[in-house]
């Protein structure tokens, strides 16, 4: 952090992933909302399928936590069968986009420069991008973490100019930590989110860079929350599995608060 500098707010963010009927998102994104009254000192966000997007818009009229979409194309409208655009997730009511998952590149063949496309029409339509980058478990063995996530980082950005690059938000989610169990350790964690900052630091400059949340992903439990966001770099955490369960998802909503010593400033 610079000195001077405002500390950075925590952000703990749910990525449902295809998972939800519009009846469970209601009820699910109620009871976080209701669980996370109060909690004023971090900044929550939910990710729902773009199905029901407009349905948990509704849930969160009026509350603090920022609805998120998982993914949007790079154009506005268009015959792009099966996509949608920033437009439509933005008057669904999301103002934060999940960008280059590592489930789309890997899963779904999505390269570098899909995601430098995506994060610019984010931007224009005015969305909080949250570009993820992360390296696999052959990656990490050969010693090329830093490497490719730093690849992966300045692709997402291209020649975005450094007010832009303040509008991102980060997530470091190494692939082999996805949905399988096995969290990244905090030491791990910590030198990649280090890279990131001084990678952003020169794009954008020291400021931007230290306001910056790069958040955590792969395996976040309420548990293994508290280790993480120690970390003076380590901002907050994006949730998969964890998320789905309101209760594990306040516990990990508290647990960062308490790691970053605004427990007390919120109401219990
Ligand atoms: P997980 O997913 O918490 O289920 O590992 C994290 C993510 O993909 O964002």
């Amino acid at each position: 952090m610079v000195d001077g500098a405002v500390p950075r707010t925590p952000v703990i963010a749910g990525n449902w992933k295809m998972h939800t009927t519009l009846a469970e998102a209601r009820a699910l994104a109620t009871a976080v909302r209701d669980g996370c009254r109060g909690l004023t000192e971090i900044r929550i966000a939910v990710c729902p399928p773009s199905t029901a997007l407009a349905a948990v818009a509704e849930v969160l009229a009026g509350s603090t936590i920022l609805l998120g979409a998982q993914d949007a194309h790079w154009e506005a409208a268009g015959a792009h069968t099966g996509c949608v655009s920033p437009a439509q997730i933005w008057d669904a009511g999301a103002r934060l986009v999940i960008l280059g998952h590592s489930e789309r590149r890997h899963g779904l063949g999505e390269t570098d420069e899909v995601v430098r496309r995506k994060v610019t029409a984010a931007l224009l339509q005015g969305l909080t991008p949250l570009v993820c980058v992360g390296e696999t478990a052959e990656e990490r063995a050969a010693d090329r973490t830093l490497e490719v996530v730093t690849r992966q980082l300045d692709a997402a950005l291209g020649d975005r100019v450094a007010g832009e690059v303040g509008r991102c938000w980060l997530a470091y989610e190494p692939v082999w930590a996805i949905g399988t169990g096995q969290t990244a350790t905090p030491a791990q964690a910590a030198e990649v989110h280090a890279r990131l900052r001084a990678a952003l630091g020169r794009r954008a400059g020291a400021a931007l860079a230290a306001a910056c949340p790069i958040l955590y992903g792969g395996s976040v439990k309420p548990e293994v929350t508290s280790a993480l966001m120690t970390e003076p770099d380590i901002d907050g955490a994006l949730v998969g599995g964890a998320s789905l369960k309101a209760a594990d998802f306040i516990g990990i909503v508290r647990a960062g608060l308490e790691a970053k010593g605004r427990a007390g400033a919120s109401a219990r």
